[in-house]
């Protein structure tokens, strides 16, 4: 079954049905345009939870979710997103009850499940596991998070609460804080807010700085403004601040961890400061990076931004499962 036509990764092609049968694996094999197709989606998805509509789209299809790393929102509302459609969902959530734990392989998991499931959603730690899934996949794949690399759809939820929240989705002065270096979110939303237009300031202590190599290809595809800082007073004067967690299991020194983790911290003294009257944005789970005191704030809308989970979700699906016998 592997090598299905249907299953391979995008490229530029027609919009119409586009995504029909493809992977989700990065951000960058998409254009705007797809883009801004499954954030129309997404909305439609949105309005229709409001009014409560019982929907079939994908009534008689199964989601397997293979989770060989820890995860809350990601698994969950992919499953939410699943059965509002109509669907059904399958999938372990501990790797260590499979049979990876006797040994076998993700090729031979991920061949198997594709005969139990019409669409498979990983999360592993290892940079390639997608690769490999995809190779031996005989449906779509697609990236729930490999380990330090990518996490497509939680840039798509980041890209929709954007447009929720500013109307636009271009044009604006973004400021990504804290551990650019092993944030796999970061690494998706970077480059596609900057596929969008936006200017991006990459606020970091040096030892988590974005790569070199991403900042450089992020400049020369897009042509946007890119600064680099150390210091949050940086991020006053944007419009968007998105500070995920310190990436702690990244970290094979646990003292430089506990060095970084409250390196930046957004409180009530920050916001209050703030020019650019911020969102504040975050993938979720916070630690020390969130002051608790700002949670009931009007900029704080990360966890309206975890609701969006579902809707964007229930988007990639129907899309990518749309017109699949
Ligand atoms: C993120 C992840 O797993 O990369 N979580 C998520 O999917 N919302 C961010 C994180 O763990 O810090």
């Amino acid at each position: 079954m592997a090598g299905n036509p249907d299953t391979r990764t995008p490229s530029n092609e027609g919009r119409a049905g586009w995504f029909s049968g493809k992977n989700l694996i990065s951000i960058k094999d998409f254009s705007k345009a797809h883009i801004e197709d499954m954030l129309d989606k997404s909305e439609a998805m949105l309005h229709s939870l409001e009014r409560h509509e019982r929907r079939l789209d994908l009534q008689s299809k199964i989601m397997a979710t293979l989770f060989f790393e820890p995860s809350t929102r990601t698994r969950l509302s992919f499953e939410s997103a699943m059965q509002r459609l109509g669907g059904g969902a399958i999938g372990f959530a501990d790797a260590s009850t499979s049979s990876s734990a006797k040994g076998e392989t993700l090729a031979d998991t991920v061949k198997i499940v594709s005969s139990y499931a019409d669409i498979i959603v990983i999360r592993h730690p290892k940079a390639g596991a997608m690769a490999e899934a995809v190779e031996n996949a005989s449906v779509p794949v697609i990236n729930a998070g490999d380990g330090i690399g990518e996490h497509p759809t939680q840039a798509l939820i980041d890209l929709f609460t954007i447009r929720m929240e500013k109307k636009r989705l271009g044009g604006l002065d973004i400021a990504l804080v804290g551990d650019l270096k092993n944030g796999r979110t970061i690494h998706s939303l970077a480059y596609a807010l900057a596929m969008f237009g936006n200017n991006l300031t990459l606020i970091a202590p040096d030892a988590l700085q974005m790569p070199e190599g991403m900042v450089e290809d992020i400049k020369s595809r897009y042509h946007v403004e890119v600064s680099r800082s150390d210091s949050l007073d940086e991020a006053g004067r944007c419009e968007v601040v998105y500070i995920p967690r310190v990436q702690k299991e990244r970290f094979t020194d646990i003292d430089e961890y506990h060095r970084f983790a409250k390196y930046y911290v957004v409180n009530r003294d920050f916001l209050e400061k703030a020019d650019g009257d911020p969102i504040i944005m975050s993938p979720l789970p916070r630690t020390e990076e969130i002051s608790r005191d700002i949670d009931n704030m009007k900029n704080s809308v990360y966890f309206k931004q975890a609701s969006y989970g579902v809707p964007v979700r229930m988007a990639i699906l129907s899309m990518i499962l749309e017109g699949i016998k």
